[in-house]
């Protein structure tokens, strides 16, 4: 019987460019959605403006200086023994307003060189190709909402599938893309409480994801592409059956967007939900084929929590920053920023999600955001990062061995300290690496290795066995 971790298991990290990167009109990069939102703090939403406005602090435009610095952060990460490095490319470095015919060789170069590096200590990239930044230039012609934007992007997807052909296998066509749903702006560029809006730019990205799958797959029969969930899992507040009822409701609003990438169509309960609410999808003739042929070949999720729902839940995500459940688990302890922590829940994820969809599994992001203090001497001593880590680590362990889940990786979120998505924030830090930089910019920028990185690498090393 075979025990512990398949040999070819996926370990490392993951990133996004406009979390980290910093650099961000070097060599010709055009502005992007993430460009224009300002750092905010704990629970009060980032700011988005209109263009970049003086006096305010975009967190974006320094990130972690990873653009200037990637060689010496992906030798870190080789340090602990990397196997698999997830990053983003910034879609405005190549294209620089979305919209043009020819792409920005030096943006182009820069990934060259980021793969090049990757390869050197033979760390496989696996690359999201959207993570939310839209061009600001796309939104000219109203963003994901204009069918036109699918054009935009395939022209990035072809001018990237044959560049790194060779280079890059795994893919991943959108972060979190259920995020339209909670964050439309982060997700594609749209500020609107519209649902009709923001189905429809859906159904654009969906019809864009499965025409990039098809063309990933006819550039290189090797690459393997993957949709990418924001893993919003559900327990029902109580047995009573109504709670029951509404965590199925919620589930539905979340896993739709697996089920039309996972199994090429739209549900039926999504598609009765359209019709009581009016919802008209723009689907054109040749539509439906599309999405049946360009289903994904695997599943990957980010898990760092779990929600509790029940009858008082509302099921309208009318805001635009984040799922509200009004029920906090009286069974589970929560981070600094009040997200639930469930080790446990996340082999519950990985089950749910196999059962419904038998295909290959991977966590491309999970962790923990806390406050680090770096002592008189120095270091770093985050024992709670590492009994976060290692009690997820356990319960893909027992996914694998004892549920026979095929999970392909692990990348934890933020392997070195970047920029919080949700607050622009500095202070939420992840990483294995500190580093010093403050929630305005502020700092060295110097790379310091936390217990954590010494932990990580001994986990990658005994392939999963020595978590202690
Ligand atoms: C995911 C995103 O939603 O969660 C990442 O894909 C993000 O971009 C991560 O950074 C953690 O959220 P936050 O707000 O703590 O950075």
């Amino acid at each position: 019987m075979d025990k512990g971790f398949p040999k070819d298991f996926l370990w490392g990290g993951a990133t996004a460019a406009n979390q980290c990167e910093g650099a961000y009109l070097s060599n010709g990069k055009g502005l992007s959605t993430a460009d224009v939102m300002t750092v905010s703090d704990h629970g009060i939403p980032r700011e988005i403006t209109d263009g970049v406005i003086e006096g305010k602090y975009y967190p974006s435009h320094k990130g972690i200086d990873h653009y200037n610095r990637f060689k010496e952060d992906i030798a870190l990460f080789a340090e602990m023994g990397f196997k698999c490095y997830r990053l983003s490319i910034a879609w405005s470095r190549i294209f620089p307003n979305g919209d043009e015919e020819v792409p920005n060789e030096d943006g182009l170069k820069y990934y060259d060189e980021v793969f090049n590096t990757c390869q050197q200590y033979g760390i496989e990239p696996l690359v999201t190709i959207s993570h939310f930044e839209t061009p600001l230039g796309l939104l000219q012609y109203g963003s994901w909402e204009n069918r036109k934007v699918i054009g935009f992007y395939l022209r990035y997807c072809q001018t990237l599938f044959n560049r790194y052909k060779g280079k890059v296998k795994y893919w991943l066509t959108f972060n979190e893309i259920n995020v339209m749903s909670t964050k439309p702006w982060m997700a594609a560029g749209i500020y609107s409480d519209d649902e009709q809006v923001r189905m429809s730019a859906a159904y654009h990205q969906f019809l864009a994801s499965a025409k990039a799958v098809q063309m990933a797959h006819a550039i290189d029969p090797n690459n393997k592409v993957g949709m990418m969930y924001a893993g919003h899992i559900a327990y029902p507040n109580s047995c009573d059956p109504e709670d029951v009822q509404t965590t199925v409701d919620f589930m539905h609003k979340m896993l739709f967007y697996c089920d039309v990438q996972c199994r090429g169509y739209y549900p039926a309960y999504k598609l009765k939900e359209f019709e009581r609410e009016g919802i008209v999808l723009p689907i054109q003739d040749g539509d439906k084929e599309e999405l049946m042929k360009g289903k994904v070949d695997f599943l990957s999720y980010s898990y760092y929590m779990t929600h509790v729902i029940g009858k008082e839940t509302n099921l309208n995500f009318k805001g635009l920053n984040g799922v509200k459940t009004g029920y906090k688990n009286p069974y589970l302890p929560t981070s600094d920023w009040g997200w639930s922590i469930d080790p446990k829940g996340l082999r519950y994820s990985l089950n749910l999600l196999y059962d419904r969809y038998q295909l290959p599994l991977m966590i491309v992001e999970n962790g923990l955001g806390a406050i680090d203090k770096v002592e008189d001497d120095g270091r770093i001593h985050d024992s709670y990062r590492i009994d976060y880590l290692r009690e997820h680590i356990k319960e893909i362990k027992k996914a694998i061995e004892v549920d026979g889940i095929p999970v392909m990786g692990y990348t934890m979120w933020g392997p070195i300290d970047i920029i919080a998505a949700s607050t622009g924030e500095m202070k939420k830090r992840y990483g294995f690496i500190y580093v010093d930089v403050d929630d305005n910019g502020n700092g060295t920028f110097n790379r310091i290795k936390k217990d954590s990185f010494f932990w990580y690498k001994q986990v990658i090393e005994s392939n999963g066995e020595h978590l202690e």
